[in-house]
């Protein structure tokens, strides 16, 4: 299915087609429906009481071919207690909404927009519902040839949200909308395999950005070595596909205004490398660009909703592979910084790639903070599963607000510590620091790593890894890749950088 459409109409019960409505968990149905089912002699709270439903939460009741109706079929979506959604839950509902259609192969359906309880549903919330069906609504099926008819999905899905105003929720929309394209777009890129996404062909994806307005600056190979990212290039050096790094601008703020920054890990494909690694799984490592990819999404989202803040995206793009020309374990680079690093495990390539750009971003750009992704450590996972992207930081205030739009959005995070203790785990007998501090504390020496290359500037690490792929399913998300990141920074600029 291609990406469902979202519109806003004048509040009204269809005829003919799919009609979704709410019901809350004391099985009352939003006035409309209710009124509704009234002229149709009780059907639907006939269906209710026979098939048991309990409306909790995101569950639906499908009603085929209502009696007294020209309509194919009534869907209910279960409420829970209206009075206790939040913004995540619009949105899930959305996804709710969404995932049962495709399931009946619906093309076309109204929904009407009313909570339960009769209270107004805001136009942000009917947006939210918008943003849901359109996540929930992303699959990526590009390389799945023809379905055998029978069994075809519908090619789109038509989604009118019936509301109150519709001027007020399609203004409310807008700005969803930015997002679940950037969150497409950083689905998409994550998912594309190896062969077909290399560095030079992400660099590509990258510069479709300028038709939004997005400044995009690639550096190539003979730019990279000439100004010494030893660091980078070290990874690169084993793969066929030569590094690039990209910068995007998107200057929506004021003039003289320092730039916001967003760092992404962008390894096309992480073997491991000399020290490479076990099969089993190896696949998903088609997936290591998450960072960059969702620096990438978002760059896309801020630009289409034209936020008013100057930002600058950031992305390392290496392939890492074994090669009689890899980069070997005990090899000693000099970063672009200066500093110098022996290369203990060339897996832990992932601080490689970032520490130049890091350096580069904070050197050049001078930015007022920097957030980096990664999909840097398997510890991590081990930590915090995939239900939290690892957050480091050296400022609290910085950290605190991504803390917080982690909690509106639902894309959440926990803090995970630094110090100077965990920073001796990397120093190095032979160089300035070594790229691995052994298996304690992995995913902390990483971001101690990260550290030696942000000065004092305010700085945030997002240690992606559990959170970038391997996504389970949810309302939101058919599963595998979610977006992870996205929304949650998108949230973090609207809420804090836009000067309103
Ligand atoms: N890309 C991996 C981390 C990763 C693991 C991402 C699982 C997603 C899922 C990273 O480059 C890596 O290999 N890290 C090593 C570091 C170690 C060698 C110090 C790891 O976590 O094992
Ligand atoms: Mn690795
Ligand atoms: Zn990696």
């Amino acid at each position: 299915m291609s990406r469902p459409t979202v519109s806003f109409a004048k509040f009204a019960v269809p005829d003919a087609g799919v009609l979704v409505v709410f019901l809350a968990e004391d099985l009352a149905l939003s006035p409309t429906a209710a009124a509704f089912d009234a002229k149709i002699g009780g059907t639907l709270a006939r269906a209710v009481a026979k098939a048991a439903f309990k409306a909790k939460p995101f569950t639906t009741l499908d009603v085929v071919a209502p009696a007294g109706t020209e309509l194919d079929r009534v869907i209910l979506v279960g409420l829970g207690d209206p009075a206790k959604l939040t913004e995540k839950d619009w949105a899930r509902l959305g996804g709710a909404v969404t995932a049962k259609l495709v399931e009946v192969k619906a093309s076309a359906a109204t929904v009407v927009v009313e909570r339960a309880d009769g209270a107004a549903v805001t136009a942000e919330e009917a947006a939210d519902i918008g943003l849901g069906i359109r996540l929930r609504g992303w699959s990526f099926d590009a390389y799945k040839s023809k379905k055998k008819d029978d069994d075809a999905e519908p090619k789109t899905l038509k989604a009118t949200l019936a509301v109150e105003n519709p001027s007020a929720a399609k203004k409310a929309w807008g700005a969803r909308e930015a997002v679940a394209d950037g969150s497409d777009l950083t689905r998409d890129l994550i998912c594309e395999p190896a062969n077909v996404l290399g560095t030079e062909e992400f660099a590509k994806k990258a510069e479709k950005l300028e038709k939004l307005g997005v400044e995009v600056e690639v550096l190539g190979e003979k730019e990279l070595k000439k100004a010494g990212w030893n660091a980078l290039l070290g990874v690169a050096q084993g793969s066929k596909r030569p590094p690039r790094v990209v910068i995007m601008r998107w200057n929506g703020g004021e003039k003289d205004a320092a730039p916001i920054a967003f760092v992404g890990k962008g390894v096309v494909f992480d073997s491991g490398g000399i020290s490479i690694k076990p099969a089993a799984g190896m696949e998903d490592m088609k997936g290591d660009m998450g960072g960059a990819a969702v620096v990438t999404g978002l760059m896309h989202a801020l630009a289409a909703r034209k936020a008013k803040v100057n930002v600058v995206g950031a992305i390392g793009l290496v392939e890492n592979m074994p090669d009689a020309g890899a980069q070997r374990p005990g090899d000693i680079v000099t970063s672009l910084s200066g500093q110098t690093i022996e290369v203990i495990n060339t897996d832990a390539e992932g601080r490689l790639v970032l520490c130049d750009v890091l350096w580069h971003v904070k050197e050049e750009i001078k930015p007022a903070f920097i957030v980096d992704l990664a999909t840097l450590t398997g510890a991590i996972l081990v930590a915090l599963g995939k239900l939290n992207g690892g957050l480091f930081a050296n400022d609290d205030t910085l950290a605190n607000r991504i803390t917080a739009a982690g909690l509106a959005t639902g894309e959440t995070v926990w803090r995970m510590p630094l110090s100077p203790d965990y920073d001796k785990l990397i120093d190095s007998t032979w160089a300035d620091m070594k790229n691995t501090g052994g298996r304690d504390a992995g995913s902390i020496t990483a971001a101690q790593f990260l550290k030696r290359f942000v000065g004092d500037v305010p700085w945030a690490h997002l240690d992606i890894a559990g959170t970038a792929m391997g996504s389970p399913a949810t309302e939101l998300n058919k599963g595998w890749t979610s977006g992870w990141g996205v929304r949650l920074l998108d949230r973090l600029v609207a809420d804090h950088y836009e000067g309103k």
